[in-house]
């Protein structure tokens, strides 16, 4: 049962708006702090070895240092057990650019000025940072990140393969792709008679909050994490990195002094997290009618030595087609690099990239139209689980899009339409992403005598928009409008939340809320006869778990359709349309929702065209590492996107009857692009990003 929409469902404008184009919301770097000290890290400058000498001489000489730590005189941690973090704790180095010491200052001038004079010298030993195909030291993990399995087998794939009328044996590959929030990763610690607050820009107070307690042996209630806005998260801030580690230890060591720490944008492309570069092998079987006989698809990606972090890359091409056998594989190489985390979909969106460019392979192979060649292989339920679907509407967004855009009567030959100069052509790719419930959020409402609510939960907006759309569900949930509700969240003092990641916290926080109002509803239904009393009245809840969820398989679906044109000249391509049409339940508010799904499209298109994170194997760091070089892409670099939803009413996967948006819009952009690319050139890049040499 959904619960009825008065304002879910309406475009409302983000409540934090006028506060965010006028300067007055507060990200973590600008809260205000008395007497605050700045905070400038010192990178290790070898990629493997040992610290043999240290000399702070000259640092600590210089007028308005407060306190230079290296490894030699840093706070001890409590646990040393993960190594992105417990950092300045050995002579170690592990990665090039690792933070191996700290200048704090009364300026970011004079700490930085410090810092370039703290003296190290280093042994360095050999190191590895290239991903390679054929690298010996591949291993099998043993869990992919989110909990998916490292290998899938149905059926025998390798026999299909053997006898399939048509075939297709294709690697593709990603690159290196580097967190680039427009707010750096940023920190204010304050350290003060054995507490501990920290004003971080975060994608989840309270798992922040339990991190830093277990790195630092604090009992939790001695920690406050603070993070009302945070100007963009993608996953990069979602775990503990080593500049909040590097923020506590300097905060440590001034103690009574607010540390302000914000990263460079160079400093980001070593400290933040990546997603892992991927090697895919897919190889595809059908039968003479078009139909899938079998699916393979195999991955080679990396890890850090210190940590690992699996990208569960395949894991979407379990759920996609009906196939009669399935394989797939991750294997892993742990090089001496920072540590890959989640990104933008994590696993789908270069999982996706592959199995959606072969997809489009095989059609052409097969003789049939991308969109029907899909339709066509629609699976009855999950193919993986042999579960059904609480909803699945791929062909109807396929439909829906092909009819958009303009699909039908297209002409399939490559290289067939010229437009002054350039080749002209058009790409389907399909987009999923799982609806994720993840335990561990609670919700408190308190209704004052004012008639007022009061709704708090440690949630987090990353700029999606979540300041709107809870207040929505709450107000629909207490049958009341959106103006009764104040929302209170991003603060370890309120109830815990889950972290926003996976496309999860509108769902996780949202049931939370629906229950905690469901119980306060009764309560005044019960025993107050509609008088609140002076006190208020209070309730709090726990997110119930999905009695469903072992019922039915539970995804969202989309449809991307691209348009591209590249210079016959110079390769250069330009993307003039993109079109995404989506089946995601309930849409809390179409406004922030189309935001959403338009951003995650753009970050597609970036993907497909820029994107490349370019490591020097003599040194191990990144070479283009500023948006000079790491191109995201901008407003130029878009044409027209369009965002439409296809009506679904799914009333499985939560109160609201809504579905994660936050990562749809990524997935399967890049091959549509791609697709695309194809069609206008008939060349097949099978090597993101496209740039202009692929084509001569
Ligand atoms: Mo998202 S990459 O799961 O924060």
């Amino acid at each position: 049962m959904t619960t009825p929409a008065r304002a879910i469902g309406t475009p409302l404008d983000r409540f934090d708006g006028p506060e965010k184009v006028t300067g007055t919301a507060r990200y973590a770097f600008e809260h205000r702090v008395e007497r605050p000290a700045y905070l400038h890290p010192v990178q290790a400058t070898i990629a493997v070895g040992r610290i043999v000498g240290v000399d702070t001489t000259a640092a600590l000489a210089e007028p308005g240092v407060l306190a230079v730590l290296t490894h030699q005189d840093a706070p001890r941690v409590a646990s040393t057990e993960d190594l992105e973090v417990a950092i300045l704790q050995d002579a170690e180095v592990r990665y090039r650019g690792q933070f191996v010491g700290g200048v704090v200052a009364e300026t970011s001038e004079i700490a930085r000025r410090a810092a370039d004079l703290v003296r190290l010298d280093y042994q360095a030993r050999p190191h590895d940072v290239e991903l390679r195909a054929d690298h010996p030291d591949r291993y099998a993990p043993e869990v992919l990140n989110g909990g998916f399995a490292t290998d899938s087998v149905r059926g025998d794939p390798e026999r299909a393969l053997s006898t399939a009328a048509v075939r297709l044996d294709a690697t593709y590959t990603t690159p290196r792709y580097q967190h680039n929030q427009i707010e750096p990763h940023s920190t204010i610690a304050v350290w003060d008679d054995g507490q501990l607050t920290l004003y971080v820009a975060s994608q989840g107070v309270h798992r922040l909050r339990d991190s830093i307690a277990t790195l630092f042996g604090l009992a939790p209630e001695r920690i406050r994490v603070i993070s009302p806005h945070v100007g963009g998260g993608f996953g990069g801030k979602l775990h503990a990195h080593p500049d909040v580690a590097l923020a506590v230890l300097a905060a440590m060591a001034v103690p009574g002094r607010p540390v302000k720490l914000a990263l460079t944008r160079q400093q980001m492309f070593s400290q933040v997290g990546y997603r892992t570069p991927t090697i895919q092998r897919i190889r595809l079987g059908a039968d003479a009618d078009g139909r899938l006989v079998a699916v393979a698809h195999d991955v080679v990606q990396q890890t850090s030595r210190i940590k690992e972090f699996a990208e569960q890359t395949a894991s979407s091409t379990r759920v996609m087609y009906a196939a009669a056998t399935l394989g797939t594989t991750h294997r892993m190489v742990a090089l001496d690099v920072p540590v890959p985390t989640i990104m933008r979909a994590p696993g789908k969106t270069p999982g996706m990239y592959a199995l959606e460019s072969a997809m489009d392979e095989m059609s052409i192979a097969c003789g049939r139209d991308p969109v029907e060649f899909r339709i066509a292989n629609e699976p009855a339920e999950d193919p993986e689980r042999g579960l059904p679907f609480s909803s699945r509407n791929l062909v109807a967004c396929l439909r829906e899009g092909a009819r958009r855009f303009g699909w039908d009567g297209r002409d399939p030959t490559p290289r067939a339409r010229h437009s002054g100069g350039w080749l002209v052509g058009t790409g389907v790719a399909a987009s999923m992403y799982p609806v994720y419930r993840l335990p561990g959020s609670s919700a408190m409402i308190r209704l004052g005598p004012d008639g007022r609510y009061a709704v708090s939960i440690g949630a987090a907006d990353l700029g999606t928009g979540t300041w709107t759309t809870l207040t929505q569900i709450a107000a629909d949930a207490l049958d009341v409008p959106v103006g009764r509700i104040e929302l209170r969240i991003g603060d370890t003092l309120l109830p815990p939340a889950m972290a926003a990641g996976g496309s999860s916290g509108m769902t996780s926080w949202g049931c939370a809320v629906v229950e905690a109002a469901r119980r306060l509803r009764a309560r005044l239904a019960d025993g107050y006869a509609g008088v609140v009393p002076a006190e208020g009245i209070e309730v709090s809840a726990d997110m119930p778990a999905n009695p469903h969820g072992d019922s039915f398989a539970m995804y969202a679906f989309g449809a991307q359709f691209a348009q591209v044109r590249v210079c016959a000249e110079t390769g250069e391509v330009r993307v003039p349309r993109l079109l995404g049409v989506f089946a995601a339940g309930r849409i809390i508010n179409p406004k922030t929702g189309r935001s959403q799904l338009l951003g995650g499209m753009s970050m597609g298109l970036s993907m497909a065209l820029h994107e490349r994170a370019v490591v020097d194997p003599r040194f191990g760091h990144v070479v283009n590492h500023d948006l000079a070089g790491y191109h995201i892409a901008t407003n130029a670099d878009v044409g027209s996107v369009e965002v439409h939803f296809v009506e679904e009413d799914d009333p499985y996967v939560n109160p609201m009857g809504s579905k994660g948006i936050g990562e749809l819009g990524i997935v399967g952009t890049a091959a549509a692009i791609a697709n695309a690319v194809h069609h206008a050139t008939g060349v097949r890049v099978r090597d993101l990003p496209i740039t202009p040499d692929r084509f001569f």
